[in-house]
């Protein structure tokens, strides 16, 4: 009997942290050896010339969700998951849902079903909160987060989901009293909604004026604002899907100042800008999402920020609806306002590609922050690091051989999603995923696709460091336990005790 079950031979091996020339060995789905000219193995794979890297982590996925915005998700787990390893993903973290009203654990219950039956890459959830009522944070919180469910999304805008600052603020403490991190969808509702009406009225109706309708201050304003909750109640917190300089500005502001704050951007928000929404609604709609894409500044502001470290993770905000059914981004009607279209792009298996090309082959990234940006951070982050999002000895051999001179012109009929379009049709990108392999299993390879559905295994996460609060707070009082600090030791940390220039 071999040693390994696969090897790996020839490939250059990039970490995070450095690359190196080296085959790797697995053996009952976890790597086992890195090393020079392995022998042996039941199945070899020659990827000379060809990048090693840790298997994709997307930290921000829509599948089988029900929606924010009206219509139908296009996408079930199995097909989902299976685009993902198409383009080089085998991690994934979805979301559960809530009613308003009710707890949320026969949701979650109903969800990990949905998640077993088809994913075919393993995948963790976030628990979407739109009423943090005491059901949820007395009882089902608690239970959830201790069974490994150590994310909560919450969002600031959408009629559906918003939560206003002191349903955040119970939100934040509950989190930070049972050790979970929460991510926040950062948009100002009321400015938007106002902003809407004014639009409409005006008879500005077009998918170009949903860009109006949330230009890049109501995302600061909201950014702003949830870190300083988060701050009140020393609770880390992620920020999701940031789009623009001013955003990010705040986000580096607060980081600056010791705050817990970790952001996100994502692949569409590099590639789309307002332009792509200022065309016929029928075609606009195909790049509609929320927050909006901006303009080509921002996106060199976004590069800035990903360099200097503020955003530090890009998933692909996969939020997948149909253009040509019923139920899908016209579920309002084919002449539906620009407020009534579904919100959202597919992009699961277009987001490595992307950050490939727009990154590293434009020169913006290196090999190893694409490895950083596209798979360990989010393992970090989210608490599956060093199991996922790393080649090392004892990770699971979740595993992208990345050709890095493959160009690819983007086709619909090329991906392996149920959306019925892409909004990169006719992009060509370098660099796509030769072979994707997860826990030992080959998934895709040379365009083949081997998945098989229900094979993913959910991840549930220990308490990590990341999530921990700091034990600062901006008076002597920690309100998370009700206690006064004062004749405790306790002294004003210097961030609060300087005048803040706000
Ligand atoms: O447009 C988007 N991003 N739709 C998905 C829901 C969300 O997270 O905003
Ligand atoms: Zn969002
Ligand atoms: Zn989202």
């Amino acid at each position: 009997m071999s040693d390994y079950d696969l090897v790996i031979k020839g490939g250059t091996v990039v970490n995070a942290s450095h690359t190196v020339k080296a085959d790797v060995g697995v053996k009952d789905g976890r790597i086992v050896m890195l090393g020079e000219s392995l022998s042996g193995g039941d199945r070899v794979i020659d990827a000379s010339g060809r990048f090693v890297l840790p298997g994709g982590v997307d930290s921000h996925c829509h599948i089988e969700q029900p929606s924010s915005t009206g219509g139908k998700n296009a996408e079930t787990f199995e097909s989902g998951t299976r685009s993902a390893a198409c383009g080089g993903t085998t991690s994934l973290i979805c979301f559960s849902t809530q009613e308003k009203g009710e707890g949320i654990k026969h949701m979650v219950a109903d969800y990990h079903k949905l998640a077993e039956r088809g994913a075919c890459i393993d995948y963790s959830f976030h628990m979407i909160l739109n009423d943090p009522n005491d059901q949820v944070v007395n009882h089902d919180l608690p239970e959830l987060i201790a069974a490994g469910h150590r994310s909560i999304k919450i969002f600031m805008t959408y009629s559906k989901n918003r939560v206003n600052d002191a349903e955040i603020l119970r939100v934040l403490e509950v989190a930070r009293r049972h050790g979970a991190l929460v991510c926040v969808h950062a948009e100002n509702h009321d400015a938007i909604m106002y902003m809407t009406d004014k639009l409409l009225a005006a008879g500005l109706d077009g998918t170009k004026y949903h860009s109006w309708c949330k230009p890049p201050v109501v995302e600061r304003e909201a950014v702003q604002r949830v870190i300083a909750l988060s701050e009140i109640m020393d609770q880390p917190i992620q920020i999701f899907h940031v789009t623009c300089k001013e955003a990010a500005d705040e986000i580096r502001r607060a980081q600056q100042r010791g705050v817990k704050v970790f952001a996100e951007t994502c692949a569409q928000y590099f590639v789309l800008t307002a332009d792509h929404l200022d065309q016929d609604s029928k075609e606009g709609a195909k790049y509609l999402c929320s927050p909006a894409p901006r303009d080509p500044a921002n996106q060199a502001a976004l590069w800035d920020h990903v360099r200097s470290g503020t955003l530090d993770i890009i998933t692909s905000d996969h939020a997948p609806y149909n253009m040509f059914s019923p139920d899908g981004k016209f579920w309002a009607g084919d002449n539906a306002p620009f407020s009534q279209i579904a919100n959202g792009t597919p992009g699961l298996e277009t987001r490595m590609p992307l950050v490939f090309s727009e990154g590293v082959v434009k020169g913006r990234i290196s090999m190893e922050d694409f490895v950083a940006l596209t798979s360990t951070n989010a393992a970090k982050l989210f608490g599956l690091h060093p199991k996922k999002g790393s080649i090392s000895i004892g990770a699971d051999a979740d595993i992208t051989i990345w050709d890095a001179e493959r160009k690819v012109t983007i086709s619909q009929d090329m991906l392996h999603h149920d959306t019925d379009y892409t909004p990169y049709e006719g992009m060509t990108v370098t660099g796509w995923a030769q072979t994707t392999i997860s826990r030992g299993t080959v998934l895709w390879n040379d365009g083949e696709v081997t998945c098989e559905p229900g094979r993913g295994e959910f991840l549930a996460r220990a308490p990590y460091d990341y999530i921990k609060p700091r034990g600062v707070f901006p008076t002597p009082f920690n309100p998370v336990e009700g206690k006064n600090l004062e004749d405790t030791g306790w002294t004003q940390s210097a961030e609060y005790a300087e005048s803040d220039p706000i």
